[in-house]
């Protein structure tokens, strides 16, 4: 081909484009005369009003572009009318208004995972509904609608629902449905329905009053996570004979599994795991020959595992456990030649042996939670190759066992707490390197890791008898747990050894708790990553240089309990620190005054700072925990102290990253964890002087105060009723001296309170729970008086009122008995206060909220019944 035959055959080509091109412009032009229909244009466009749009999503939805070239929107190629509209993900908030139902040809409507949080219902036609008016859709059209994971979505109207006559599909999931009790109602008017999911929608009633569910097509039935608390419902068994997939888990479901299941011919899915049901795992079970997935964990099951579950030839996926279970797993559970992943957990024990596993060909997930043992071949090889091994709990050792040798394709092993105490340091090693995530803890296994390179991502080692030096990491290690074992020398030929060109990924370093020794490392350059590092409980030696180089941005440090000195520490190159603590060591000068304004908790206890305490404490806004106590501290409290902190309410929490620190607080072990809103100051045990200021009492969310063992003067102010969070009050041992507010009978959270050993004068509160506490906690004032003080009471100045009534024995024990019922039941409120503020619990909190003020509603009304019964037998 020369240049100009090229030329022309390049001519042709674009002359062709040319045509082509013109061909679609033509065709195009010719779709938008009928393609955007206007009805369906205005009604998304009234949709589009009253909707948020954080992210300019609805950027397309402009005049200029007809609705089918919007974002999100479909039209048929053939009527050119809006049938699809997808918006999920998106972060919309705001109202859906239904004037989308309006598009007569829409088949499908994705709305799920976004913000929205009113559906409105204003139009008094959509309210009543009886008979669809003209004005509006035929709605026969939508086929698909998904509406899930708006989270703060509340419907209290299902009414509209029960006209959209041709759907198939319908997700509610996480879509608060609290005030239907007649949801299954609505829902069995959809005749074509083959998939419904009201996953997490706090339904509460399963089987409400309806004579007939006709889902003749249902195939598909989700209501895993409300809140059911009752029988399975009789409706279930005949709901549909096409039904495949049942999932009820957690719902708190009770009673047995009926045998109507049976009716269920072709289902396929099952999950009844984390229920309450009870009962022997029925026989019958095994003739559901086509089940592929059967979970029974999580109940509360009893009797013995059936034999017959083995003839399920179609399982791919079964898990049962119960704590009331007994005997062993029967052979015949090896017959499950499909069997996927097999999961077993409670009571069950026995000795497991080759015959158990003999067909499981197809086995990738293996999970034995419960006491069995085994009684293997050394040499036997399994049928399968797994790669998710978890064997804690059983009894594995005291040799790691041969066959896991076998295991080729492992991407998680877990062998914690199952009594190994000797491996093949050659091959263990080797097998370990690739496998991704690692659980070794709590076994006796002995070994040196002097010379051990480590290369998993995830590996938890802690609580055995390793010893030598601490082992290398490769730069794939992220997250290593070595404490509680018995390695010594220096934490730098961990840190500062660099094995490749690549940084070190380590993030999280836990080497607590060994006889580590020498200094802290100056490699931070090798370990950019390290955000939390606990090497507390060590022989840790040196003198610590003014400034530390490691953990520039590190978020957690923990050198509690070693031999570290250092004066003058410098700590505002940790700039994104939120945790420090440095107690229990030998540090000395004044305390730091330069700290990162993101710190969270700091604890200096049990070192020899001295001075003022700096008054820079006050500005960090994200404090709450402070621990200054133990030390040689002195002057005064200054007066702004915590003052905009989270512990006034003021300040603001950013979260990271979920973490934890043991720390003991009052001898008993607290875990501070990143997210949990727990006020802690401690000033004990210094030689501070002068009055307590007063802004101190107002702040609110303290929850444990200890200024014990000082030389503090003054009155408690009165305000301290309203440190309502307060579960530790300890002032002992000052000079404190006036009347003890009678303010403070509302800690209601109260369960450690100490003010003996000051000067405090007349009589103990009364209410509340003060009497419940010890006598010890007010002794050594000489001049306070009044129950609990026995020794001692009031009466030489109130000898007149005693002489006007003498029925007050009576109401005063009826009041001193409630004290205590009150204060008991409140600490152990306090206990789950502090619970429920924890961020994980949070999460589901909302979930269970009725459920737990029912169950607290029930302990109170116990405890109370208990004190009223043992009153009246004493008398
Ligand atoms: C319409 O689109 C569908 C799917 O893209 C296609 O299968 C069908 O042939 C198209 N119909 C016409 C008339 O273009
Ligand atoms: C709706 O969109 C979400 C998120 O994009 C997706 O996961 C889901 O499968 C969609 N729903 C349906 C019914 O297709
Ligand atoms: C949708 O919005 C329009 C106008 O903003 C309003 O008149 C109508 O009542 C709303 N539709 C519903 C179903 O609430
Ligand atoms: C709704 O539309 C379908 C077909 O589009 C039609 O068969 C049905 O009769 C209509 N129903 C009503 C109530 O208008
Ligand atoms: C809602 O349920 C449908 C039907 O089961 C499913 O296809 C869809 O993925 C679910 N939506 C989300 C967001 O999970
Ligand atoms: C359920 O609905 C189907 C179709 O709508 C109907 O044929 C059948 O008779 C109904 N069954 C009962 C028991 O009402
Ligand atoms: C059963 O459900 C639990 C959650 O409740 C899950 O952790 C487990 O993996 C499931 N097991 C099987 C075999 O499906
Ligand atoms: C570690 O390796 C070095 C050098 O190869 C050797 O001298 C030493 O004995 C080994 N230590 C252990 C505990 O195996
Ligand atoms: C574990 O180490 C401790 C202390 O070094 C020793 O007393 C004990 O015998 C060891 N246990 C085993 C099983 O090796
Ligand atoms: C403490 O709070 C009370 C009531 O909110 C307020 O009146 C008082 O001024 C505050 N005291 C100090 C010292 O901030």
């Amino acid at each position: 081909m020369n240049e100009s035959t090229m030329d022309c055959y390049t001519s042709k080509i674009s002359v062709l484009l040319l045509l082509l091109l013109s061909a679609m412009v033509l065709h195009k032009g010719k779709c938008s005369t009928h393609s955007c229909n206007g009805k369906d244009q205005s009604a998304l466009l009234i949709f589009k009003h009253h909707v948020i749009d954080p992210f300019n999503y609805f950027s397309s939805w402009s005049d200029e572009k007809h609705c089918c070239a919007w974002k999100g929107v479909w039209c048929s190629n053939v009527t050119g009318r809006v049938t699809t509209l997808d918006l999920s993900n998106q972060y919309l908030e705001g109202e859906i208004n239904l004037s989308l139902l309006q598009i007569e040809f829409l088949t499908y409507l994705n709305l799920s995972c976004n913000r929205f949080s009113a559906i409105s219902l204003r139009n008094s036609e959509y309210q009543s509904l009886a008979i669809p008016s003209n004005a509006y859709a035929n709605f026969s059209s939508l086929k698909y609608l998904d509406l899930s994971f708006n989270e703060d979505l509340q419907l209290d109207n299902l009414q509209w629902l029960s006209h959209l006559s041709s759907l198939k599909c319908l997700n509610l999931s996480a879509i608060n449905l609290q005030s239907q009790t007649n949801w299954l109602q609505t829902m069995a008017m959809l005749p074509f329905l083959l998939e419904l999911r009201l996953s997490m929608c706090r339904l509460k009633n399963i089987n409400p009053s309806v004579m007939f569910v006709n889902f003749t097509s249902l195939a598909t039935l989700d209501l895993s996570q409300n809140n059911f608390y009752s029988d399975l419902p009789y409706w279930l068994f005949n709901v549909s004979s096409d039904i495949s997939h049942i999932d009820l888990s957690s719902n708190g479901l009770r009673g047995q599994i009926p045998k109507a299941l049976l009716n269920l011919r072709k289902l396929k899915s099952l999950r009844l795991d984390d229920n309450a049901l009870t009962g022997p795992i029925p026989d019958w079970l095994g003739k559901h020959q086509h089940l592929q997935n059967l979970n029974l964990t999580e109940n509360l099951f009893n009797g013995s595992f059936p034999s017959s579950l083995g003839n399920l030839s179609s399982l791919t996926q079964f898990g049962v456990s119960s704590d009331s279970l007994s005997g062993n797993l029967p052979n015949s559970i090896g017959q499950l030649f499909n069997l996927r992943s097999l999961y077993i957990g409670g009571s069950l024990s026995g000795v497991l042996s080759e015959k158990h596993f003999s067909k499981l060909f197809n086995l990738e997930s293996l999970v034995l939670l419960s006491a069995f043992s085994f009684d293997l071949d050394p040499n036997w090889i399994p049928p399968f190759q797994l790669r998710e091994i978890d064997l804690r709990n059983t009894i594995l050792g005291p040799t790691f066992p041969e066959w896991l040798y076998t295991q080729r394709t492992l991407e998680t092993l877990d062998v914690s707490s199952s009594g190994i105490s000797s491996i093949n340091a050659d091959r263990f090693w080797v097998l370990l390197a690739n496998v991704r995530s690692i659980r070794l803890s709590k076994n006796k296994i002995s070994a040196d890791l002097s010379n051990v390179t480590l290369n998993s991502e995830y590996i938890i080692m802690n609580n055995n008898n390793f010893t030598g030096g601490l082992p290398l990491v490769s730069t794939n290690v992220f997250y290593l747990d070595l404490s509680y074992n018995f390695l010594s020398g220096p934490i730098s030929h961990l840190l500062c050894s660099k094995l490749g060109r690549e940084m070190n990924a380590l993030y999280y370093l836990d080497v607590s708790h060994n006889l580590l020794t020498g200094g802290i490392p100056d490699c931070g350059e090798n370990c950019r990553a390290l955000a939390l590092l606990k090497i507390n409980n060590n022989k840790l030696g040196d003198e610590t240089p003014s400034s530390m180089d490691l953990l520039n941005e590190g978020i957690g440090m923990d050198l509690n309990n070693n031999n570290l000195s250092g004066n003058s520490l410098e700590i505002s190159n940790f700039k994104s620190l939120e945790y420090l603590n440095l107690a229990e060591n030998k540090f000395s000068g004044v305390v730091p005054s330069k700290i990162p304004k993101s710190i969270q908790g700091l604890i200096l206890r049990g070192n020899e700072f001295s001075g003022n305490i700096p008054a820079e404490l006050c500005s960090l806004p994200s404090l709450r925990l402070l621990d200054l106590s133990q030390n040689k501290l002195s002057g005064s409290i200054p007066s702004c102290i915590l003052n905009n902190s989270l512990l006034d309410g003021a300040g603001t929490i950013e979260y990271h990253l979920e973490f934890s620190f043991e720390l003991f607080l009052r001898g008993r072990e607290v875990v501070f964890q990143g997210g949990w809103v727990l006020g802690m100051l401690d000033l004990s045990t210094n030689n501070l002087s002068g009055e307590i200021p007063p802004q101190l009492f107002n702040l609110t969310q303290l929850s444990a105060l200890n200024l014990s063992r000082n030389h503090l003067v003054g009155k408690i102010s009165s305000n301290i009723g309203g440190m309502t969070n307060l579960e530790w009050l300890d002032l002992s041992n000052n000079h404190l001296s006036g009347e003890i507010p009678s303010s403070i009978s509302n800690l209601s959270f109260l369960s450690s309170f100490n003010l003996s050993y000051n000067h405090f004068t007349g009589e103990i509160p009364l209410g509340g729970q003060l009497q419940s506490f010890d006598s010890w906690s007010y002794v050594g004032n000489p001049e306070l008086c009044g129950p609990p003080l026995l020794t001692k009471n009031c009466s030489e100045e109130v000898n007149h009122e005693e002489a006007q009534q003498d029925g007050s024995n009576d109401s005063l024990n009826e009041s001193f008995y409630i004290g205590i019922g009150v204060g008991y039941v409140a600490g152990f409120c306090g206990f789950w206060h502090s619970l429920l503020l924890s961020r994980a619990w949070r999460r589901i909190y909302f979930q269970f909220l009725d459920n737990i003020i029912d169950w607290l509603y029930v302990f109170v009304a116990l405890k109370l019944n208990k004190f009223c019964e043992l009153r009246a037998s004493s008398r």
